[in-house]
């Protein structure tokens, strides 16, 4: 993990909660032409984490619900559990204070949606909570950042960081992180389907190509720019027509079924633009309005049922408050 800077954290152990209950956002990954660079964060779907007080020192997991039996009841190897742990560890407490986790997965594990960020984000968000906040969200990045490293093997930011910010964010730089908070015009809509096919990010990243043509990466930049530069004039045909992957998406969207008609039927319904949400399988239509991004996302999902393939669609403005408490 980067090294954080030691410093003195002001903890009233008198005056700790004995109990936080935390939503923390589903997001979109790479916003089409960023990859690992940019990232917004949904209303919804999100994970929850209640995190109780006990008197034993220690993190554990009590209980975890929507994930089939599928993630880590034991506390070293869960991903939330071990970013509590590590922050406890971070602020010299861990001896002294004891905690349990009930985690509730609202999406779908590997299904491009940031489901590892949404929990872990959502654990450190608690635990900070618990504590009575003594580390500001810039502070609690790089544990979410070690987060995402332990569940899939890389350390990117571009989902932890809408997760816990909220809105639009730019991974400026990596080393040391460098996060910036971007505009969020606010009539920007994500019509969001996963098509229920697996496809984890740690297979999904392995599948990129490592060197790209000059010619592709200029195309790129030139769009993410532009994404940027219509994100502050709130300019809508700005933002679709840069929200466009020439890197990486041919590789991926092998792996996602129907892609390129899901694509012509988002664009025909209305979309903005049409790509691959974080490294799929689910794709996101983004519209201008809450009904362009309804329709283009059921056009999408009516083509999938008539391919015999389940969906779960989402429709979503841009949530620009990150994680909540819920009591
Ligand atoms: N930027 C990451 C990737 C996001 O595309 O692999 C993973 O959700």
């Amino acid at each position: 993990m980067e090294s954080m800077e030691k410093k003195e954290y002001a903890i009233d152990f008198g005056n700790l909660r004995e109990q936080v209950h935390v939503f923390a956002p589903a997001t979109v990954a790479n916003m089409i032409c960023g990859f690992d660079v940019l990232g917004f964060a949904l209303d919804y779907p999100g994970d929850e984490v209640k995190m109780y007080r006990v008197a034993e020192p220690g993190v554990r997991i009590r209980a975890i619900h929507g994930d089939d039996g599928r993630l880590p009841l034991d506390a070293d190897k869960n991903t939330v559990s071990a970013c509590v742990k590590m922050l406890l560890e971070h602020l010299g407490i861990a001896d002294e204070l004891g905690v349990e986790i009930e985690l509730t997965k609202h999406m779908p594990i590997g299904s491009g949606l940031g489901s590892s960020s949404a929990s872990t984000v959502a654990g450190l968000f608690a635990i900070n909570s618990l504590l009575g906040n003594p580390l500001s969200k810039e502070e609690l990045m790089p544990f979410c950042v070690e987060g995402e490293r332990l569940a899939c093997g890389h350390g990117h930011a571009d989902n932890v960081a809408p997760a816990l910010m909220g809105g639009v964010t730019l991974i400026r730089g990596y080393d040391p992180l460098d996060i910036v908070r971007l505009p969020v015009p606010n009539e920007l809509y994500a019509g969001v389907v996963f098509p229920q096919v697996d496809v984890p990010t740690r297979d999904a990243r392995q599948l990129i190509k490592e060197k790209v043509w000059l010619k592709d990466a200029v195309t790129q930049w030139g769009n993410i720019a532009g994404l940027i530069a219509g994100l502050y004039e709130g300019d809508y045909a700005l933002i679709g027509r840069s929200m466009q992957d020439v890197l990486i998406e041919p590789t991926r969207a092998i792996l996602i079924p129907e892609f390129y008609e899901m694509k012509r039927l988002a664009l025909e319904a209305g979309a903005l633009s049409f790509g691959i949400s974080g490294s799929g399988p689910s794709v996101v239509a983004i519209a201008r309005g809450k009904e362009a991004a309804e329709r283009a996302a059921s056009r999408i999902q009516q083509h999938l049922t008539d391919c015999d393939i389940e969906s779960l669609k989402y429709v979503s403005s841009v949530n620009v408050n990150g994680p909540k408490i819920l009591n």
